[in-house]
């Protein structure tokens, strides 16, 4: 049974209030393309104000990171509860920009992904190798490993996504061969399986890196494919509709 496909736009540390009218012409493209999830994280501070434009165009709002704890003293950090009553129903975790620039472990991207869970939220646990651990043939069991350690086990298709993104693929306009996605993202669903059961069957796993307009229509119909997490590409309407479209 293939999952409904969703479209999720990270706006990284990008975009202003004025770059919130983007937002209609996204909402237009999600509302006449009713098979497809459509959601963009902007930076904390504007998710407030983008889930007002968004309510009714028919997009969810999203944050980028939240901190593991629900609340103390922890300076310049948002909780997952604050991303949700900001007006956020998802949040990205992992994202390989934290695991590199903060120090993420999988152990802290378990402990924000199971915070965004009990607060309500969706958490898209971010994966993906470098590229001298795939040149080392090590990509599938890295990401394995990664799941492992940062899935939380009551994660279900409701409230958890998975996105593979090749570290080597974020930015560059690189992106894996039409099988390398597909050996891995087979690969992500067994995992999934053996450590949610049978619920793994029902969580998403979106590809992400360098998914642009014209290579989205194939990576998006290969198989255990269910979305992309598109960087670059999400912040321009004329670049984010065409990938909507090419998900539906
Ligand atoms: P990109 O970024 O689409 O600009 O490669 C993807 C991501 O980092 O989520």
């Amino acid at each position: 049974m293939a999952l409904r496909k969703l479209v999720a736009g990270n706006w990284k540390m990008n975009g202003d209030r004025a770059a919130l009218g983007e937002l209609h012409a996204i909402g237009a493209a999600a509302r006449a393309t009713s098979q497809v999830d459509v959601a963009i994280c902007p930076p904390f501070t504007l998710i407030s104000a983008a889930a007002e434009v968004a309510e009714g165009e028919g997009i969810s709002i999203g944050g980028q990171d939240c901190h593991a704890n629900a609340k103390g003293a922890h300076t310049g950090c948002v909780s997952a509860a604050m991303v949700k009553e900001a007006g956020a129903a998802l949040v990205i975790v992992g994202h390989s920009e934290r695991r590199t620039d903060q120090g993420e472990t999988d152990a802290d991207v378990h402990a924000k992904a199971a915070a965004a869970i009990a607060a309500g939220l969706t958490a898209v646990v971010c994966v993906g190798e470098t590229e001298a651990e795939r040149d080392a043939g090590r990509a599938v069991a890295v990401v394995e490993a990664q799941l492992e350690g940062s899935v939380p086990r009551e994660g279900q298709g409701v409230n958890l996504v998975i996105a593979y993104e090749p570290v080597w693929a974020i930015g560059t306009g690189r992106t894996p061969s039409a099988a390398d996605v597909a050996e891995m993202h087979a690969a992500i669903r067994a995992k999934l399986g053996d450590v949610l059961g049978g619920e793994g069957a029902n969580v998403r796993i979106l590809y992400g890196g360098s998914v642009k307009p014209g290579n989205a229509a194939e990576l998006l119909h290969i198989a255990d494919v269910d979305g992309a997490l598109v960087g670059g590409a999400s912040l321009k309407a004329a670049d984010f509709v065409p990938i909507i479209e090419a998900a539906g």
